[in-house]
């Protein structure tokens, strides 16, 4: 048995009725077990089966392997009703723990550093609870367990092998640990939350020669460095004002040393946006700016523009009801904040292109016991004890979305 290590005030004025609280260990104990073993995208194999056999222990109906390592628990209210389903992501990070705890992780060079492992039993939590009290909603709740959210993407295929369908969610709600917000809120937005998710690599071939002899070359350095500024114009310029967007170039490698002009220069970069509209400009503009600058010094250029994830788009409506959940469960309503968004990426935006839903944020962080890392550092780690608000939030949406 784990004990809880911190309880602080925060979390002990949240309303968390005491079936949940006593859970707590247990969350505790299963987060700690998974964040010792974590595991990349769809190669979540320990997970998911330390996933499945808790589901069987308790009964749970449960369909496993489902776009290679997902499992989708299924539990059945006293009558029937609407489908709610919750989501859940289980993958780690390729990063190498620096946190000296207990529970480190023993896989060299993997990390549970985004609080996925918290996710998950989150979500294991709920499956159980909801389980033991049937009685206390109508309809159906689908826990969907997704790997590979931090890439290539476990959402769309999970989507494409019909979790959302037989029987057909008719809403999702998903949470995130984050690190952003203190323990004891709850950040939850109507709209855009998050934003889509795009990537560039470009290869510019000039001709290179030596650094004393310019007239005879094409310097790709200095053709990367005009399109590097001017990638800056995109946002400036072409974007509404009132739109948010982000062009990152965050990779510039050419050259070798003082007197050699570089031949080649390679740049990648990120796209960042909410408005859809941008999903064509951006990549428009991108193009052709490089293909602007590389014909005016007679430079050519490969160019590998690759959309990842669209942005995570909320429900209003469901987002109303998890904003009045959360109201419920937190000390006072200013602990529910309302401007949460982050230009960060997440595929439970394929979800919420299918179905009405609202992804929310938990408020994690604790800076007095050290515990307020950003997500993916190599020594982030989150408070515990916002694992039984995790799970009383999503119990509190199920009786409210599903009420008897
Ligand atoms: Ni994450």
């Amino acid at each position: 048995m784990v004990s809880t290590p911190l309880s602080p005030d925060a979390v002990a004025r949240a309303s968390i009725r005491p079936e949940i609280r006593a859970l707590q260990s247990d969350l505790v104990a299963w987060r700690r077990r998974l964040h010792q073993y974590p595991e990349l995208g769809f190669r979540e194999h320990l997970t998911a089966a330390f996933v499945r056999q808790r589901l069987e222990e308790w009964g749970i109906d449960r369909e496993t392997e489902v776009a290679g390592t997902g499992i989708v628990a299924t539990v059945r209210g006293a009558a029937p009703g609407p489908v709610l389903a919750i989501r859940a992501d289980m993958d780690a990070l390729p990063i190498l723990e620096e946190n000296e705890v207990s529970y480190r992780s023993k896989h060299d060079g993997k990390m549970h550093a985004c609080g996925h492992d918290g996710h998950t039993a989150i979500a294991l939590a709920t499956a159980y609870y909801l389980s033991q009290h049937p009685h206390t909603f109508q309809g159906t709740v689908k826990i969907i367990f997704q790997p590979a959210e931090e890439g290539p993407g476990g959402a769309a295929p999970m989507i494409a092998e019909g979790v959302l369908q037989n029987p057909k969610v008719d809403a999702i709600i998903g949470l995130h640990l984050w690190n952003n917000l203190p323990l004891g809120t709850v950040g939850v937005c109507s709209g855009p939350m998050m934003a889509a998710v795009e990537l560039f690599d470009c290869e510019i071939q000039g001709k290179g020669g030596h650094g004393a002899i310019p007239q005879q070359t094409i310097d790709s350095i200095v053709v990367a460095s005009q399109i590097v500024t001017a990638l800056q114009a995109i946002v400036a310029r072409n974007v509404n004002p009132l739109d948010a967007a982000v062009v990152t170039v965050g990779s510039f490698h050419a050259g070798r040393t003082h007197n050699v002009i570089a031949d080649t220069a390679e740049i990648s970069g990120t796209v960042r946006y909410f408005n859809p509209e941008l999903a064509a400009l951006i990549p428009q503009r991108v193009e052709q700016i490089i293909a602007g600058i590389c014909q005016s010094h007679g430079a050519s250029y490969k160019l590998d523009y690759r959309k990842l994830y669209p942005a995570v788009i909320n429900d209003g409506a469901i987002a109303a009801l998890v904003r009045s959940v959360a109201e419920t469960v937190v000390d006072s309503p200013a602990g529910v904040v309302p401007d949460c968004q982050t230009m960060g990426g997440e595929d439970m935006s394929y979800f919420l292109q299918q179905v009405p839903g609202c992804y929310f944020f938990l408020g994690s962080a604790n800076a007095a016991l050290g515990l307020a890392y950003p997500h993916h550092h190599p020594r982030f780690d989150f408070d515990e004890t916002a694992l039984g608000m995790g799970v009383e939030l999503f119990v509190r949406c199920v009786e409210k979305f599903c009420s008897v």
